[in-house]
């Protein structure tokens, strides 16, 4: 049925695209739909985070569910469902549409378009290391990765199929009974079974191999006079940057207002805790390739890293939640601090945050896209 309607589509893009030529192709002249794989798995199990990363706080936060370690065929199912245009309504839109490699898996589009073309309420978040992440999304309205992998499959403008669809569609291709069998053991398509396999693709995700990574350990020998200096003021205790961007992974499981609106426009984890001071605060996401994910914050309102540090050098907004560590008498909701920072500085800082690039992630072709154009 997925390969009929699959055809019926084919077809008519080929006599829109030539003018209304009528003449239907043989079949076998059409692009067969269908995932190109290594005969032996990629290796997305083995990874290890180098010594010493995983300290204190992030041991603390650490999530992979007992039921769904990463297993390479788990991974494998995951990146093809990743990239499958079969899970969106109208065959167009992936996981991958609005969560791009070469963009450390976010989406260079302030708000992404869905299926029918509408726009997401949001800027896509980028994807990495999320075995430290606990609730998901800039509002953390879901609650883990399980669960929030099927969200988008549902979402109205995101991807618009219900989880029936869904299951109706994966068991019609040619290719998936075989690649559930061998990530579960039997070819059942069931939504926990698609939801496991996509986490553990996701959680595959992991990023330890940066120029900051590398810096750890040879002292910063290979860093630049520009990138110390950004280093220092990243962690001086006077920007307070690594006190919500912490630990190796840079980032913090609470929601925080860091200033962006006096007045909030979206409340954000105030949509979804019943705590009254949760609103107009947002996930802290992770800084890993932040050099990459452009524009930034829930609402993409910034297009560069200078417009970032542009906004904590002085333009914090006061707001009755602000976070303390962003204020001049360390109280929420205190006076917006500003740091009155020289250019020199903020291009210091800008360019410390590219040494957060992992170029491995975004070139390593476990993480790409399996099917042929
Ligand atoms: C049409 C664009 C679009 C599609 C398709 C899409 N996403 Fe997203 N994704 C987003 C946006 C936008 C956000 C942020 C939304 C929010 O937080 O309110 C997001 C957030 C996420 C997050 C949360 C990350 C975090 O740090 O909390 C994950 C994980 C994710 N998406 C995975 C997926 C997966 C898996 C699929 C496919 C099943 C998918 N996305 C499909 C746009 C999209
Ligand atoms: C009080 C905690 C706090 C401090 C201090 C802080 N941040 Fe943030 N940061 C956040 C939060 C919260 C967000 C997301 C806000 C949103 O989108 O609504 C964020 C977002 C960002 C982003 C955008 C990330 C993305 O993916 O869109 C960058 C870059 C960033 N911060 C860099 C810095 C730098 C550099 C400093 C120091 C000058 C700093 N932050 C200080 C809490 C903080």
């Amino acid at each position: 049925m997925h390969a009929n309607k699959t055809l019926i589509l084919t077809v008519l893009a080929t006599a829109i695209a030539f003018g209304g030529c009528r003449k239907d192709p043989e079949p076998e002249e059409l692009p067969v739909h269908a995932p190109v794989l290594p005969s032996t798995p990629y290796d997305y199990a083995g990874y290890v985070f180098p010594e010493g990363f995983i300290g204190s706080f992030l041991d603390l936060i650490e999530s992979v569910p007992e039921d769904n370690p990463i297993t390479n065929d788990g991974a494998t199912l995951g990146r093809v469902l990743f990239y499958d245009v079969t899970l969106s309504a109208n065959y167009t839109t992936s996981c991958a549409s609005c969560h791009h490699q070469e963009h450390g898996f976010s989406d260079p589009l302030q708000k992404s378009v869905g299926f029918e073309g509408g726009e997401t309420a949001r800027n896509s978040l980028h994807l990495v290391n999320h075995q430290f992440s606990r609730r998901m999304f800039w509002d953390l309205r879901a609650n883990n990765l399980e669960s929030q992998v099927l969200m988008p499959i549902q979402d109205s403008i995101e991807m618009g199929l219900t989880l029936e669809e869904l299951i109706d569609r994966l068991n019609s291709t040619s290719y998936y009974p075989s690649l559930f069998a061998k990530a579960f053991g039997t070819s059942e398509i069931t939504t926990d079974r698609v939801s496991k396999a996509l986490a553990q693709f996701v959680r595959s995700i992991v990023s330890y191999n940066t120029k900051y990574d590398q810096g750890i350990v040879n002292d910063f020998a290979d860093f630049t006079e520009q990138e110390l200096l950004g280093k220092s003021i990243f962690f001086n205790g006077v920007t307070h940057c690594n006190q919500c961007h912490v630990s190796r992974n840079f980032h913090l499981t609470s929601p925080l207002n860091n200033g962006l609106d006096a007045i909030t426009t979206d409340p954000g984890y105030g949509n979804v805790s019943t705590n009254p001071e949760s609103d107009g605060k947002f996930k802290v996401p992770s800084l890993r390739n932040v050099g990459l994910t452009a524009p930034y914050m829930h609402d993409g309102r910034f297009a560069t890293l200078l417009d970032v540090i542009n906004h904590y050098d002085h333009d914090v907004q006061p707001h009755p939640y602000l976070d303390d560590r962003l204020t001049i008498e360390s109280q929420t909701g205190g006076t917006p601090y500003s740091l009155n920072l020289s250019e020199d500085e903020k291009h210091a800082l800008v360019a410390f945050l590219h040494t957060l690039t992992d170029y491995d992630l975004i070139n390593d072709p476990k993480f790409s896209d399996p099917f042929p154009e």
